[in-house]
């Protein structure tokens, strides 16, 4: 029978491209999601590119009612829950309202679930969960921190789920701790739509390449790492996605929590992106070096050898590819998932 497996945050970035994936791999998808930080059109492009459907909720998780609904039109195999907000700033800003939404909807999903004896869980966690880590490479085993609010609630919620998960032997779940995500699908359909400002590097590079920013400000040039600029794990959204795939069909032979790390092992400064990027674009990326952004760490890589021991995945895409499939997506879609005609 085809596994049913319920994506909440379906629509985001990452959850769009798991979606397919999901669905190329066999498994019937049910999204919830609230569309505060994504647009249906991603799910509609997904359904396009796969030729098959997938039944959408627009439900916010802290609504418990609403939620409960959507488990008594389905029975699922697991639950994939993307489903958070997840700007730093913005987190120190509004922490009442991320404790609120991350974790509030976390609780809800869980009480419900336990409700329905639905007991496969995976959840996106993030490298955020190391702090400022003592070295490089990051392992699993690694002690955990947080420096802001979004980054307290995904340790938050890691120790909900340790704590349930002794409380209840039956509980199966995957704590994936993404490094950087980034990329695009192949097709050049879906990617990464962020509102307004970039946040994250890779964004903020891409929307100066097609011309939508004038340069990239540079965080810092004067850190201990080989350029003095900041080193990151970048990993490709569709190897992540792969990773979520691989878990949902491996969750049964796994008990209480496992813990992974999903990066590539590679450390990529900012400087040598912008040359990479500048390389696969053909476009020139101009920038200024400003002062270090409050928060931020020298280097941050994962030491990725627990994932493929575990659940048999590596990242299979390097750099090049991470650039070509941003640059298709965001050269073909410069408005996002905003209608272009
Ligand atoms: P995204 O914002 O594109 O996707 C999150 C989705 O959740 C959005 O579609 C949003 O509308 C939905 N959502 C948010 N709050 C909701 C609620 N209360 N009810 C229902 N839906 C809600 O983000 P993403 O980059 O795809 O990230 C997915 C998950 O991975 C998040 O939990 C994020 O914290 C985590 N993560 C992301 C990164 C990253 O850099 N992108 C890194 C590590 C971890
Ligand atoms: C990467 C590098 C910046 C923007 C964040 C969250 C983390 C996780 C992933 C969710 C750093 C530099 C960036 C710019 C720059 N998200 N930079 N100019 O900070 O590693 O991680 O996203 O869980 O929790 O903290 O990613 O892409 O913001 O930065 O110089 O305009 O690029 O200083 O060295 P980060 P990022």
């Amino acid at each position: 029978m085809t596994k049913k497996i319920l994506v909440t945050g379906g629509a985001g970035y990452i959850g769009s491209h798991t979606c397919l994936l999901l669905l190329e791999a066999g498994f019937e998808v049910v999204v919830v999601d609230n569309l505060c930080n994504s647009s249906l059109e991603s799910l509609r492009r997904v359904e396009k590119l796969t030729n098959q459907f997938i039944r959408f909720y627009k439900v916010d998780l802290t609504d418990f009612d609403s939620l409960s609904k959507v488990f008594d039109d389905h029975t699922f195999h697991s639950v994939i829950h993307f489903a958070g907000l997840k700007a730093v700033g913005e987190s120190a800003e509004i922490p009442l309202h991320y404790y609120e939404q991350n974790i509030g909807s976390t609780i809800n999903l869980l009480k419900v679930m336990q409700a329905n004896n639905c007991k496969r869980f995976v959840f996106s966690s993030s490298a955020t969960v190391y702090g400022d880590p003592a070295s490089v490479p990051i392992t699993e085993d690694f002690p955990i921190s947080a420096t802001n609010p979004y980054g307290r609630t995904k340790l938050f919620i890691e120790e909900i789920l340790r704590d349930q998960s002794k409380a209840d032997k039956d509980w199966q779940i995957v704590l994936l701790r993404y490094f950087n995500p980034v990329g695009a699908h192949k097709s050049g359909m879906i990617g990464e739509d962020p509102q307004g400002i970039p946040n994250n590097l890779m964004p903020f590079i891409s929307q100066v390449a097609v011309g939508k920013r004038d340069k990239l400000s540079v965080f810092g040039d004067d850190y201990d790492t080989p350029d003095g600029t900041g080193v990151r794990d970048y990993i490709h959204v569709l190897d992540l996605a792969d990773a979520h795939v691989k878990s949902v069909q491996k969750i049964d032979q796994f008990r209480g929590v496992t813990t992974l790390n999903l990066g590539t092992g590679k450390g990529v400064s900012v400087l040598e992106m912008v040359k990479a990027f500048e390389k696969g674009s053909r476009k020139s990326v101009a920038y200024q070096i400003v002062d270090r952004r409050p928060g931020d760490i020298a280097e941050c890589w994962a030491d990725p050898a627990k994932a493929l021991e575990v659940l048999g995945w590596n990242a299979k895409l390097g750099l090049e590819a991470m650039i070509e499939d941003t640059w298709r997506w965001q050269s073909n879609n410069p408005l996002g998932y905003e209608p272009s005609e």
